[in-house]
C-alpha cells in the first residue's frame, strides 16, 4: 500500500507536467513507474483501470506468477483425495486452505516478492488470498501442508486433466459387502450371517452414500424373508456428483437402467455413472471420486446386492451411530443361527420346503462351496425355490469380479458343517417359530423318548 500510494502522487505531479503540453490528454505513458498514472477518476474507477493495465503489464514485467497460478490449480484438482482430507484433518481445516496455503506460499517466494514488489495484481492477489484464508478459518500455522507436487502425485509429470478430475487416488484396498437371498449378509468384516431383517433396513448409511433395502416375506406362510425393494442414494458432492442427491430405487420386476430423475451420469467426466449391464436385471453403479462400485441384479423376484468400497474411504466417512448391516453386521437378536437349524433338519426332516438330500444336491450342481453352498441349502430348505440358487451363485460371482482375489479366501467345501449342537432343543429360528406342527412332532419326539 506504502509503494502504491508513494506512486500515485509521483503520477499525480507527473499528470500535471504532462498535462501542461497535451491538455485533456492524460494518456497512460507506458513503461516504469509511469504506468501507474491515469486520470483522476473515482477511487473504484480508477483501480478498474489499474488493474486492467496490471493485466497487460504483467506480460511484460518480469512478475510471472503463473506457475503459481498452475500449481494452485492442481492442488485445487488434488483437493478430493483422501491424501489432502487427511492433511486438512490434521489442521482442522477444509481442504482448500491447502490449496490456498500453497498458492500463498508459492507467491511469497524471496524472488517473486522482490520482482512483484510494485505489482498492483501481484499485492491484491495475495492480500485477497490471506483475506480468503481467514474468511475459510484456515490454520494460520506456517509449517502447516502445503501442496507438493514432488510429493503428491497428481500434478507430477501432468496427465490430461480430465484424468484428474474427481478422480480417487488413495490406497487401493477395499472393503466388500453383499446381501442376498434370505437374506444372507456378508459384511464389510468378511462375516458371514443369515438374518431375519424384517422391513426397512440400511446396508450402508455414511458421508457418501446410503443403500437401504426392504425385506419382505417370501410367501404368506413362511417366515423367510428376501431383499424386494433397494434404494441408492448418493449425498450432495457439488464438484463430483450433484448440488441435489442422487436417487436410485429397484423394485421388484421393476430395475431401471437410470436414475430417479432419469438421468444414467452425473459430475465431470462422468463421476458418477449407471451402467445397465442386462436391461431390466442388472445395473451397476460406479462413483469415481470414491472408487465405490455398486452392483444390483434382480434374480428370480429378489434382489441381490454387492458393494466394493476403498478402506480409507468408508473409515473416514462414517457417521457415528448409524446402523450399517455392512459394517455391523445384523444386531444380534435379527441373526438365525442356520448351523442349529441344518442340525434340526438333520434330526428330524421336517417341516422344510424341499428333503435335505435334493438341497444339497442342487447346490453341489451349482458350483457353490463353502458359506455360499450353506446359504444355497438353508434357502431351498425354508423356500423350496430354487431361484435362490442362483441367488447365491450370482452373489459369489458379483463378489470375485469385484475382487478376484476373495476366490483365494473361499474353502472348497460342498457338505454341511458338522452338527455341533449336541442335541439341544432348537427353538430359535424364524422357521421354528413359524410352524405349529414342526413344534409338536419335536415334542412328540421327546415325549417318546422319555423312558418309561
Ligand atoms: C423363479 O424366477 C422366475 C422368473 O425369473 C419365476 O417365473 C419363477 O416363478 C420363480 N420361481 C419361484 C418358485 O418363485
Ligand atoms: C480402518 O479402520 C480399521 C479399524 O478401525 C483399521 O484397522 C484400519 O487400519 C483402517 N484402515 C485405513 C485404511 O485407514
Ligand atoms: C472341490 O472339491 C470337489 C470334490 O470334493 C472337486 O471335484 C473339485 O474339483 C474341487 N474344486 C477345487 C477348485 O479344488
Amino acid at each position: 500500500m506504502l509503494i502504491f500510494s508513494v506512486v500515485t502522487s509521483v503520477c499525480g505531479v507527473e499528470k500535471k507536467f504532462w498535462s501542461i503540453f497535451h491538455p485533456g490528454a492524460y494518456e497512460w505513458m507506458g513503461m516504469g513507474i509511469e504506468r501507474f498514472c491515469y486520470p483522476p477518476k473515482p477511487p473504484i474507477f480508477s483501480w478498474l483501470v489499474a488493474a486492467i493495465l496490471m493485466m497487460f503489464v504483467s506480460f511484460v514485467s518480469a512478475c510471472d506468477i503463473s506457475h503459481c497460478t498452475a500449481l494452485f490449480s492442481s492442488a485445487k484438482d488434488a483437493e478430493k483425495t483422501e491424501l489432502f482430507m487427511k492433511l486438512a484433518e490434521k489442521q482442522a481445516e477444509i481442504p482448500h486452505c491447502i490449496s490456498l496455503r500453497t498458492y500463498i506460499d508459492c507467491l511469497a517466494k524471496e524472488r517473486l516478492r522482490t520482482l512483484c514488489f510494485s505489482d498492483i495484481t501481484y499485492n491484491g492477489l495475495l492480500s485477497g488470498l490471506k483475506q480468503k484464508q481467514r474468511k475459510r478459518k484456515c490454520s494460520a500455522d506456517p509449517q502447516a501442508a502445503i501442496y507438493d507436487e514432488d510429493i503428491m502425485p497428481p500434478i507430477g509429470p501432468l496427465p490430461p486433466r480430465s484424468d484428474r478430475m474427481c478422480s480417487f487416488s488413495g490406497h487401493q484396498k477395499y472393503k466388500l459387502c453383499g446381501l442376498f437371498g434370505d437374506p444372507h449378509l456378508r459384511t464389510f468384516n468378511e462375516e458371514f450371517q443369515t438374518c431375519k431383517v424384517e422391513g426397512a433396513w440400511a446396508l450402508v448409511d455414511n458421508k457418501h452414500l446410503t443403500v437401504q433395502v426392504t425385506n419382505d416375506p417370501v410367501s404368506s406362510t413362511g417366515a423367510a424373508t428376501a431383499t424386494s425393494k433397494l434404494t441408492v442414494i448418493i449425498k450432495k458432492n457439488e464438484d463430483c456428483a450433484a448440488d441435489q442427491f442422487i436417487m436410485y430405487t429397484a423394485q421388484t420386476d421393476n430395475l431401471p437402467g437410470s436414475f430417479s430423475l432419469g438421468q444414467t451420469h452425473y459430475g465431470p467426466e462422468k463421476s458418477v455413472e449407471i451402467i445397465e449391464k442386462v436391461p431390466g436385471k442388472s445395473v451397476e453403479i460406479y462413483l469415481r471420486y470414491i472408487d465405490t462400485t455398486i452392483k444390483v441384479q434382480q434374480i428370480g423376484r429378489y434382489f441381490t446386492f454387492a458393494i466394493k468400497m476403498p478402506e480409507e474411504v468408508l473409515n473416514s466417512s462414517r457417521i457415528k451411530d448409524n446402523l450399517e448391516l455392512c459394517v455391523q453386521g445384523c444386531p444380534n437378536n435379527e441373526r438365525i443361527d442356520y448351523n442349529k437349524y441344518f442340525s434340526e433338519v438333520r434330526r428330524t426332516n421336517h417341516n422344510t420346503k424341499m428333503s435335505l438330500s435334493k438341497a444339497t444336491e442342487i447346490c453341489r450342481g451349482a458350483s457353490l462351496v463353502d458359506f455360499y453352498f450353506d446359504f444355497c441349502v438353508f434357502d431351498l430348505l425354508t423356500t423350496g425355490d430354487e431361484n435362490f440358487t442362483a441367488a447365491a451363485y450370482q452373489a459369489w460371482q458379483d463378489l470375485i469380479e469385484l475382487d478376484p482375489e476373495l476366490r483365494k479366501t473361499q474353502v472348497n467345501r460342498t457338505e454341511l458343517p458338522p452338527d455341533t449342537s449336541g442335541g439341544e432343543s432348537l427353538m430359535q429360528t424364524k422357521h421354528m417359530y413359524s410352524s405349529r406342527i414342526l413344534l409338536l412332532s419335536v415334542l412328540l419326539c421327546l415325549f417318546l423318548s422319555i423312558p418309561s
